[in-house]
């Protein structure tokens, strides 16, 4: 189907992910022919822009990206629905401005009232936004009205559930659509169809046949230009605590009782009220944190995290952190997952692997005959696809073993898998379907398991006490010991 005729508002227009992904988003949705020809985008910031520099602006920032705007008719009409409105988050009267534009344009182009706020400005703003946005009457009515809020989400349980009380006082659940672009991603929501539309795999999917469970998201970019950001993120906030946690909801909850929004969503927040780390008296024994120094990435030098721009050169901030989570409920007893994610890894890839347990007798059990252990791994990106590591015997009279994989690739298919996901996003939430944005509980649950680690983390330390791992290369050896602690491995990728 197609989308009912609406008007976006961006909040934070003149950022970047404005030009790079949420308006390059809507117009491809546009050419699919998935929106209604009478969308409209309004951005709103400070700067005082006209109508006309927003449309220069979003058509560059497709050159750069997309190499251009193809089809060009197309690009002329869809312009024809962008608009500028400049505005201060936190003065009234800016969004008595856009309210009064907003309905002349309801009436111009026909959008019926329909309206998504998407919050795309620093975190520090959503409650003021929201605050104003509610104080303005413009969510006042719950199925007209959606309020889209970027990540982060709070920075740890105390702020994520303020943040939660403001948007309730203004909105109902029901509106309120946050954003985790990795469950926009297609091979994250194929872990559902994998798990659930499949009759093999799922009865082994436990703790009598899987031995433990690796998620990993490798990145080899730095900081970039987001200092201003990350400093006071880092890996746990930035990553780990909502795209690790959303894959890892996604390979340990229980089978939903259907597949709509709330049915999933109830069993992610059942499964995260479940989880722990290992052992919070230890820390080392459960999380890990790490940063990177300077080191080699494709045979170039590059900068340590702390000679980045914008770093203090003191900084604390994790660019690395491993997790090993408990799942404490019947299907898991005793098998842990364990989560890893850093930049400036040797290679850019993320996927889960569930390492099935050993055969019961080690009858193969020699130098020349080698039996690994069964792995199932889904690669989320790159070389999307589904993999199953066995072993066979080599041809020849010799009995040797080897393993090999039986690989699905998403390439296989002839159409890319796409991995950016704001389109799939957008047309959701256009379509008021929540299934891939995280409920109120659901980011509550998350940063409560996170929270013992942050909590020491957070506490003004000694910096030489963060553990080092040189730029270009895989974890910090604090990280290692965790899982070899229990006498595994990390899988090398
Ligand atoms: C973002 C983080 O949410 O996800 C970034 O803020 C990170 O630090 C990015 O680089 C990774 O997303 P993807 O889709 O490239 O895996």
């Amino acid at each position: 189907g197609m989308s009912e005729p609406q008007i976006i508002v961006i909040f934070g227009a003149s950022g970047d992910l404005t030009w790079r992904k949420l308006v390059p988003a809507l117009y491809k949705l546009r050419r699919e022919g998935r929106i209604a020809p009478e969308t409209t985008i309004v951005g709103v910031a400070r700067r005082d822009w006209s109508h006309d520099y927003f449309r220069e602006q979003m058509r560059k920032g497709m050159e750069e990206i997309y190499g251009g705007v193809e089809p060009e008719e197309l690009w002329s009409d869809f312009v024809k629905g962008l608009f500028y409105c400049s505005g201060n988050i936190d003065n009234p009267q800016s969004y008595q401005k856009l309210n009064t534009f907003l309905s002349e344009l309801d009436r111009q182009r026909g959008t019926r009232g329909n309206r998504m706020f998407y919050l795309s400005v620093a975190p520090n703003f959503f409650p003021e936004a929201i605050k104003q946005l509610g104080t303005a009457r413009m969510l006042d009515d719950s199925y007209k009205h959606r309020l889209v809020i970027e990540k982060p989400f709070g920075r740890d349980l105390a702020s994520a559930k303020s943040l939660n009380a403001v948007v309730g006082k203004y909105c109902v659940e029901e509106q309120i659509y946050r954003i985790d672009h990795y469950l926009g991603k297609e091979t994250v929501q194929n872990l559902l169809v994998f798990r659930f539309a499949n009759t093999i795999f799922e009865p082994l999917w436990n703790r009598r046949y899987v031995d433990h469970v690796q998620i990993t998201v490798a990145e080899t970019v730095g900081v970039e230009d987001r200092a201003g950001y990350y400093e006071s993120s880092g890996a746990l906030r930035d990553m780990l605590q909502n795209h690790l946690m959303q894959l890892f909801c996604l390979t340990a909850m229980e089978a939903p009782n259907s597949m709509d929004a709330d049915s999933i969503r109830t069993e992610k927040v059942k499964v995260l009220q479940a989880t722990r780390l290992s052992d919070v008296h230890n820390l080392e024994r459960s999380a890990i944190r790490g940063q990177y120094s300077s080191g080699w990435m494709k045979g170039k030098p590059v900068p340590g995290y702390r000679e980045e721009p914008g770093v203090d050169i003191n900084s604390t901030t994790p660019t690395y952190v491993a997790t090993k989570f408990i799942v404490d409920n019947w299907r898991w007893q005793g098998v842990p997952f364990y989560l890893r994610t850093g930049k400036r890894m040797p290679k850019k890839v993320s996927e889960i692997s569930i390492h099935f347990r050993d055969v019961p007798s080690r009858m193969f059990q020699s130098a020349s005959q080698q039996i690994n252990a069964n792995i199932l791994t889904m690669r989320i990106q790159p070389n999307e696809g589904i993999s199953l590591h066995f072993d066979v015997k080599m041809p020849g009279a010799e009995f040797r073993t080897r393993s090999v994989d039986m690989d699905f690739s998403y390439g296989s298919f002839g159409i890319e898998a796409k991995s950016d996901a704001y389109d799939r996003l957008f047309l959701d939430c256009m379509m008021c379907d929540q299934t891939l944005f995280t409920r109120g509980d659901e980011v509550e649950a998350a940063w409560q398991i996170v929270t013992p680690a942050l909590s020491v983390w957070d506490l003004p330390s000694n910096p030489s006490l963060i553990p080092k791992y040189e730029a270009g290369t895989w974890e910090p050896v604090e990280a290692e010991l965790l899982i070899n602690q229990d006498g595994r491995h990390w899988r090398r990728l």
